[in-house]
């Protein structure tokens, strides 16, 4: 069983043994600090009794939970598993349906099996699902033919019509999402533990717009196969109905921990450690642009005990990088700290070799993920933002090409992705050209693969597994 974390969040102060810091800190001692990328709520009153709301709700995952995760990412900073992050670049609220959650979980079952059964290696799938709703922006504005107005920064802050009324931030989101994260965290443990994740049901992963693609076809005999081998199992007397791992699995959640008021209130202090986890979600990651030393989502992140993710961009120097592992994880804990890194195709290995080598030298035990999106993205002629499927790829092999070269692991991949038969990145097998984009082309935010070219690329990293 694992434990619970009290609903209380009280503001006792955390301090030398038991804390993740050994530094004083509380729930709250980020409000000391400054906070980029956070909404201007327009109503004081309002945001503070919504907070207020948030921290006597349930929590939605449980410390116990979140440790069992660590020790899972500790096993893949080891080089003993994979990680595969993936979901949407921004849930929303209208698309909120359990045909939508089912769809999503498809892809990331599939491509988990892909690389389980290509490569051989045990897969974390951790979905960037159930709490995924706030944004960081670029721009605190928008303007679109001669009009300005404020970004859209999620559906946990505004909404996306462009419209000044849309855009003003509104705290009863964040109950709204709060809601939302509940509902699709307990489909995600029905699926995953109710029989769906049987892997006898292998076949019925592969979406009928996916199996006729030359990937479904390939996941189709890959299925088959496994089939086989289920068959076999039970004609030597070994049966598979009776193991457990066979029938259920674990998909964790995670999301951008960006709006600091809400995983705040979400923040509990576990009943059987004595320390504080942000029971919003089992992983939560602090953005490239707010992964500042000095700054509030820093702050909060040393404290809580939940497994943790920082992004890592090409304008990161190796000082910055390893201050980061020192204030993230000054216990050097497996598992507690994975660096997500998003280079760009283009200069992947450079940028990478060093940061490689200087962590290990350090000897801080992180999990190192691509992100092969976020460095990938471009305007396509027709005015949509879009990321093409091989530089895509292209980034994920530098990625595999600089842990070769400096004797560490690649331990995984962090992914856009939508179960929809969506047309928002180019290229993959199916070519998908800058004319296709119009046709379905449905993101709030970034553009994210659709479930032909996920399967295509888990099969080019499974390639690149098997290759180590
Ligand atoms: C994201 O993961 O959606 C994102 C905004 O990434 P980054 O912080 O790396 O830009
Ligand atoms: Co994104």
């Amino acid at each position: 069983m694992t434990s619970t974390a009290s609903s209380d969040n009280s503001r006792s102060e955390i301090s030398g043994e038991g804390s993740s810091s050994g530094i004083s800190w509380t729930p709250d001692s980020w409000r000391t600090k400054t906070a980029l990328q956070q909404p201007n709520w327009p109503d004081a009153n309002e945001y503070d009794s919504v907070l207020k709301q948030l921290r006597g709700f349930p929590p939605l995952v449980f410390a116990g939970e979140s440790r069992r995760l660590t020790a899972e990412l500790g096993r893949v900073s080891e080089g003993r598993a994979f990680l595969l992050q993936a979901g949407d670049c921004a849930e929303s609220f209208e698309s909120f349906s359990a045909d939508s959650i089912r769809e999503r979980l498809k892809v990331i079952l599939q491509m988990a099996v892909v690389l389980t059964y290509s490569a051989g290696v045990p897969v974390v799938k951790l979905g960037r699902i159930a709490g995924q709703f706030a944004k960081p922006r670029s721009a605190d504005t928008e303007t679109i033919d001669g009009v300005e107005l404020p970004s859209f920064r999620g559906h946990l802050i505004n909404d996306v019509a462009f419209t000044a009324k849309a855009r003003i931030p509104v705290p009863a989101r964040m109950i709204e999402a709060y809601h939302q994260s509940a509902s699709t965290l307990n489909l995600l443990r029905a699926f995953t533990t109710g029989g769906f994740a049987d892997l006898s049901r292998v076949h019925q992963w592969n979406q009928e717009f996916v199996s006729a693609s030359p990937q479904g076809q390939r996941y189709e005999q890959l299925a088959e196969e496994i089939e086989r081998a289920l068959r076999f199992m039970d004609a030597c007397g070994l049966d598979h109905e009776t193991v457990p791992a066979l029938h259920q699995t674990e998909v964790w959640t995670s999301h951008e921990a960006l709006v600091l008021g809400y995983e705040e209130a979400l923040t509990r202090k576990d009943s059987l450690t004595g320390d504080y986890y942000d029971c919003s979600a089992h992983m939560v990651w602090i953005g490239e642009r707010t992964r500042d030393l000095e700054g509030a989502h820093v702050e909060f992140f040393r404290g809580i005990r939940n497994p943790i993710g920082c992004k890592v961009g090409p304008t990161a120097s190796t000082e910055q990088v390893l201050d980061l592992c020192e204030a993230l994880n000054p216990e050097r804990i497996p598992g507690r700290l994975t660096l997500i890194t998003r280079m760009g195709a283009e200069n992947v290995t450079d940028s990478l070799r060093p940061l490689l080598r200087s962590v290990a030298d350090a000897g801080h035990p992180v999990v190192w993920a691509c992100d092969p999106m976020h460095g990938n993205t471009f305007t396509a002629p027709s005015g949509q933002k879009t990321r093409h499927f091989d530089s895509i790829l292209a980034e994920i092999s530098g990625f595999f090409e600089a842990h070769r070269a400096e004797g560490t692991w690649p331990g995984g991949v962090h992914v856009e992705l939508t179960g929809d038969d969506v047309t928002e990145c180019l290229g993959g097998a199916e070519d998908l050209l800058d004319g296709d984009l119009g046709l379905r082309y449905e993101t709030m935010c970034d553009p994210r693969l659709n479930g032909r070219q996920s399967l295509d690329l888990a099969f080019g990293v499974a390639e690149l597994l098997r290759k180590g």
